[in-house]
């Protein structure tokens, strides 16, 4: 693929893919903006050039689905650059604000996946029909993707430019593809911890980790750990079935218990489980459930046991947290998890709420990649094609042609 370094972006007008989902706290306001941080680099790199800025948050019907306005403030911040938000994706008002932009103004347009046809997974050339990328593109000279973290996704603003527009990566992209490369050189013992609440992303990571031999083992813990307990036949009790319910996912426990007899005893479950009674922490072993309260941690046999896999691994690839971790009481998991990793001989952390737990940990230099990318890293690592990267060789290969 081709690298921002290989465009003169001077004067251009330039659409740039960011990656700026953040974890939102219950009050609505960002609780961690490291991807906000880490565009910075790209952004400041564009200084020459009008910055046509496209991002999301969430997705539909989630809680943290919001606009884009205090990311753009945050972006503000950092660049030090005014950033100028528009409450609309590709309409007249967003059009305008582009085209009366200057070079060295950023366009910050409003959450991408506001636009129905942005949440289908198209192919780059179906993408590049639909109405925003026809809207947009003839407004620009040049795109480029940052947006590492939705790489494993084949969404509009993330495939459908490259087919018309020269097309090239940020510097993140660049940079977390080049780690991700690195981390996986050399075999050895390399273990998967799989928790937070992307069952789905999950269930489809640890089949493909265990089929292609790329993992020996796999751990869950969080929201991914009580669908594979339920899978196993427990009964999680009412308070957690009605969690998976609220949030879709009751669907995923057949899918988990099919990855759980393919691969008998290599995916690990929680042995015990803290549960919430009424804001208190209370240990009980799996063997004890159904429990009436909800599941929020990983219990301390638990977090003894995957610890000291970890630890002894050559290689451990975290995503998402093992509990609750922003209530004190529920932290403990993800945290104990998190030091292990640290005496791992090669660790990758991704997942935006991980990431945050890292940071607030003050261990990054003990980790040795912290990827922006959740979902996106961990596909990366388990050799699951990578639409926006491939859009990206694609756009490369195609302007090769043109220019032989
Ligand atoms: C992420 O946070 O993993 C990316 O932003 C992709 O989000 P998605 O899983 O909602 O597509």
């Amino acid at each position: 693929y081709c690298t921002m370094d290989d465009f003169d972006l001077d004067g251009k007008t330039v659409i740039l893919r960011a990656e700026f989902n953040s974890p939102i706290g219950p009050d609505g306001k960002i609780l961690d903006d490291k991807r906000i941080r880490e565009s910075v680099p790209t952004i400041k790199g564009l200084e020459g050039s009008k910055v046509v800025l496209i991002a999301h948050q969430s997705r539909p019907g989630k809680k943290d689905f919001t606009t884009m306005e205090q990311h753009a403030k945050r972006l503000q911040r950092y660049v030090k650059q005014s950033v100028h938000y528009v409450d609309d994706i590709f309409g007249s008002h967003a059009r305008a604000a582009i085209v009366e932009a200057e070079p060295g103004d950023i366009v910050m347009l409003e959450n991408v996946r506001f636009y129905s046809e942005e949440v289908l997974e198209l192919k780059p050339e179906a993408a590049a029909k639909t109405v925003m990328v026809k809207k947009l593109a003839p407004l620009a000279q040049v795109f480029l993707n940052d947006a590492f973290g939705a790489s494993h996704r084949s969404q509009d603003s993330l495939v459908g430019f490259t087919p018309i527009l020269p097309s090239g990566s940020g510097k993140l992209m660049q940079k977390e593809i080049d780690s991700l490369t690195e981390a996986l050189r050399g075999g050895g013992e390399v273990v998967y911890v799989l928790g937070g609440a992307k069952v789905d992303d999950s269930i489809s990571v640890t089949k493909n980790v265990l089929e292609k031999g790329i993992a020996s083992r796999v751990l869950v813990t969080g929201v991914v750990a009580n669908v594979f307990l339920a899978a196993s036949g427990m009964n999680i009790g009412n308070p957690n079935y009605e969690f998976l319910e609220k949030n879709e996912l009751t669907g995923e426990i057949p899918n988990a218990k099919e990855v759980l007899q393919k691969f008998d005893g290599k995916i690990l479950m929680p042995s015990d489980v803290a549960i919430n009674k009424d804001g208190k922490r209370v240990e009980i072993n799996v063997r004890q459930l159904p429990a009436d309260y909800p599941i929020m941690d990983i219990g301390h046999e638990t977090i003894a046991n995957f610890s000291d896999i970890i630890r002894h691994s050559d290689k451990v690839i975290l995503n998402g947290p093992a509990g609750v971790f922003e209530n004190p009481e529920f932290g403990t998991g993800t945290r104990d998890i998190l030091m292990a990793a640290t005496k791992a001989k090669f660790s990758v952390v991704g997942g935006g709420h991980s990431s945050a737990a890292v940071e607030e940990m003050g261990i990054e230099d003990k980790i040795t990649h912290v990827s922006t990318g959740g979902g996106a890293a961990i596909d990366f690592l388990s050799g699951k094609p990578m639409p926006a990267i491939d859009a990206l060789k694609a756009a490369k290969k195609r302007m090769m042609e043109h220019v032989g």
